[in-house]
């Protein structure tokens, strides 16, 4: 008897049922082939290739310093990980505001050169014909509004964003017109869960939460954080499941001194 052993792969459709299903959606970021290949074989169902690599991987303060080279060589390492789930590449700061043609051209890159299923790109009415260029090319877009990182120098600060009614107001408008635009999914980043709430029911499309409460059709975290590798960002919305740094400096002082003492190698370790 031959055991069908075919893998069911996650697509935009899939997201889609789920949310009319109502099974929630689960997602985190990863920059590389180890980490993709753990988070795929765990069973998530989306991948992100944040540009929270510019931070997370490359130590700069915010997201705008990476390029567009530097996400497509995560996302390559990420899509020869995977086996299974969807791979999401963010659009970095500077490849995609100028005009749809731009934004159209490093979506291209991204598809071509790197194998992802998907962009994501910040913002609302300002990428709207944008998202529409890059859909009518065949191209899954993922919508990214709320706290959107890219914008940093705008806001001036990473506190929880539509809090008042007008921002709240451009933020259903600016929901509904990705979601014409053709957006398959859209992230909601910080924003009150009341507000993430009404969007969510709003809309045909999913939603993804990064601190935007618990009636987002999906959530999203950044592994570093939700792993314990940072330390130091702990925001009210983070629930850390690991504590890697504590754990990982235990086992690299435990060698240095196996080393030092000469216990390592033993007689089994070696030739
Ligand atoms: O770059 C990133 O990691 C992101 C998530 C925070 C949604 O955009």
């Amino acid at each position: 008897m031959s055991v069908n052993k075919e893998i069911k792969k996650i697509t935009t459709n899939t997201l889609q049922k789920m949310k009319a299903a109502g099974e929630k959606i689960s997602m985190i970021t990863a920059y590389d082939f180890s980490f993709a290949q753990i988070f795929d074989a765990a069973g998530i169902d989306v991948i992100l290739v944040g540009d929270s690599a510019s931070n997370v991987m490359a130590g700069h303060e915010t997201t705008l310093p990476i390029t567009l080279d530097q996400m497509i060589y995560h996302a390559s390492s990420v899509v020869r990980g995977v086996n299974r789930c969807l791979v999401v590449v963010d659009l970095p700061f500077g490849s995609y505001q100028g005009n749809s043609k731009e934004a159209l051209n490093s979506a291209i890159r991204i598809m071509k050169e790197t194998g992802g299923h998907s962009i994501k790109l910040e913002g609302g009415s300002e990428v709207a014909d944008s998202v529409k260029r890059i859909v009518d090319t065949g191209i899954p877009v993922m919508g990214h509004l709320g706290l959107t990182p890219q914008s940093i120098y705008k806001f001036g600060t990473y506190t929880v964003r539509a809090k008042e009614e007008a921002e709240a107001d451009k933020l259903r408008k600016d929901a509904l017109l990705l979601q014409e635009a053709g957006c398959y999914a859209i992230v909601l980043e910080k924003i009150p869960a009341a507000l993430a709430a009404e969007v969510s029911k709003s809309l045909l499309i999913p939603t993804i939460g990064i601190g935007a409460g618990g009636a987002c059709d999906g959530q999203v975290l950044v592994m570093h954080d939700m792993l314990g590798i940072n330390t130091e960002f702990k925001p009210r919305f983070l629930r850390q499941y690991l504590n890697a740094h504590e754990q990982v400096t235990g086992a690299v002082q435990q060698y240095i001194k196996d080393v030092k003492s000469s216990d390592f190698p033993n007689e089994k370790e070696q030739y």
